[in-house]
């Protein structure tokens, strides 16, 4: 990979990806292919980010449909390393980010966020790209990827991307596949709340209990929806906000429908 990079000067941009892409991913790479003069996909699902009884086994694969797919947007390079490239024998280091780490997913999935950046900081070492491209899709993950870029001197730059949607508001995932037909005709009902409460929150609504409360009572009566966590967290350090909402915030929830977690969020203010 590195090899590659230095026979290719001028501004290159990164979008690191676990694969089976779907159009929130290929928004990314547009972005960084109008961005910049080159582009490099990475497709790496990381053992390190995984759980011990997640989903790493079973996540998604389609390594030829996602190479075709990158082949049309015009991508110069896919950096496809194997997990004994990344992790081999002896492999002792990690990338540890604190606070904005703790809640929200890192209390949810102890280490995910552990896992995330030191793939993310190994990935960035060999691309050494100008600029590397995040989904809001995954909000914590991009301030978590932001804090270790500024903390750790990093010479680059994080683009944030819009979240892609589905027609009828869901977020795109690559885990979406793993919904049921009735579980998928379901799930629009998070992005429906998350909108509610955006709306109650511009017609002046200030009450963190309130907003969290209407988002759960929509929620609440879906058959086989299962709320794992509502948070109106402060946008920055992702601080819970008890009480009264005086700054930007973040409104981010997880629900599972049977064994698939569904991550979703909006920005207030
Ligand atoms: P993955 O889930 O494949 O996502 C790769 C990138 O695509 C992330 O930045 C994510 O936020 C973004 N993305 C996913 N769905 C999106 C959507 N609907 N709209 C906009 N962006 C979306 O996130 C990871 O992989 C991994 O944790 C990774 C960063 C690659 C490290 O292993």
């Amino acid at each position: 990979m590195r090899a590659w990079r230095r026979g290719h000067s001028g501004s290159a941009g990164f979008v690191p990806t676990m694969g089976y892409l779907h159009e929130g991913h290929l928004a990314l790479v547009r972005r960084s292919c109008e961005e910049n003069l080159h582009t490099v996909v990475s497709i790496f699902v990381n053992p390190a980010q995984f759980g011990p009884g997640e989903d790493f086994e079973r996540y998604p694969r389609d390594e030829v449909r996602d190479l075709e797919l990158l082949r049309e947007c015009g991508v110069d390079a896919v950096y496809l390393p194997s997990a004994a490239e990344m992790y081999p024998h002896g492999y002792q280091t990690v990338v540890d980010v604190q606070r904005v780490a703790r809640p929200l997913e890192g209390s949810a999935r102890p280490g995910h966020f552990r896992g995330v950046t030191t793939v993310v900081l190994k990935l960035l070492n060999a691309v050494e790209p100008d600029r590397a491209y995040f989904g809001r899709k995954d909000a914590q993950q991009l301030r978590v990827v932001q804090r270790m870029v500024r903390d750790l001197d990093m010479a680059v730059e994080v683009v944030p991307c819009e979240i892609v949607r589905e027609p009828d508001g869901l977020a795109m995932s690559s885990r979406n596949v793993y919904l049921s037909p009735e579980q998928r005709a379901a799930a629009p009902v998070l992005y429906r709340a998350l909108c509610a409460a955006r709306e109650s929150y511009s017609a002046g609504e200030r009450d963190a209990n309130a907003l969290r409360g209407l988002v759960g009572d929509l929620i609440y009566p879906t058959p086989g929806a299962e709320i794992e966590y509502i948070s109106l967290a402060d946008d920055r350090e992702l601080d819970e906000i008890e009480g009264v909402i005086t700054r930007p915030a973040l409104l981010s929830l997880v629900v599972r429908f049977g064994q698939t977690r569904l991550l979703d969020n909006v920005e207030l203010g």
